[in-house]
């Protein structure tokens, strides 16, 4: 029944609750997990107004933007790589919600696992900005994994 779990990351604290949740779930008949990190391109472009200089333009920054999310990625890999699933990580460039609705559609994903808040973590919020977006948009079951 859930034999592919989607699983987008902001790296936050509250979507890494959802790591011990994606351990338990090999009792669950799960096999495959895909580790989802968007980088947000809307961020981009008002952060080279800051960060520019600093790595030299456009192109670096998208690079180091990358290669910390790799890295990020590689550390959930590893807590995850005892569990036996299959796991790929992916790094998209674009708009999480719409990166996160594609994935769901082209890979035979099952149930994605979100968490509730992301990076923002606002106190009165109800759920995130892309988590809302996600409950209501996507097809497949969402497990919404709570701060
Ligand atoms: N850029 C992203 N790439 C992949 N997953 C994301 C991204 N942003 C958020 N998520 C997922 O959505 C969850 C909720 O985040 P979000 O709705 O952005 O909350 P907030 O508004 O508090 O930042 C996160 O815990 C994470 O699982
Ligand atoms: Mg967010």
């Amino acid at each position: 029944m859930f034999r592919k779990i989607l699983y987008p990351t902001d790296f936050s604290d509250v979507s890494k609750i959802a790591i011990e949740y994606l351990r338990q779930l090999k009792e669950s008949a799960v096999e495959e997990i895909l580790l989802l990190h968007v980088i947000d391109d809307r961020d981009l472009q008002f952060s080279y107004l800051y960060v520019f200089d600093e790595y030299g333009g456009e192109k670096d920054l998208k690079q180091k933007l990358k290669d910390d999310a790799a890295n990020k990625l590689a550390e959930i890999e590893d807590k995850l790589k005892d569990c036996g699933f299959k796991i790929t990580s992916r790094i998209e460039l674009g708009i999480p919600l719409k990166e996160i609705l594609k994935a769901e559609q082209k890979e035979d994903i099952s149930m994605i696992i979100i968490g509730s808040h992301g990076k923002s973590n606002v106190e009165e919020m109800l759920l995130g900005s892309v988590s809302e977006k996600v409950v209501r948009k996507c097809k497949k079951p969402v497990l919404v994994v709570k701060r």
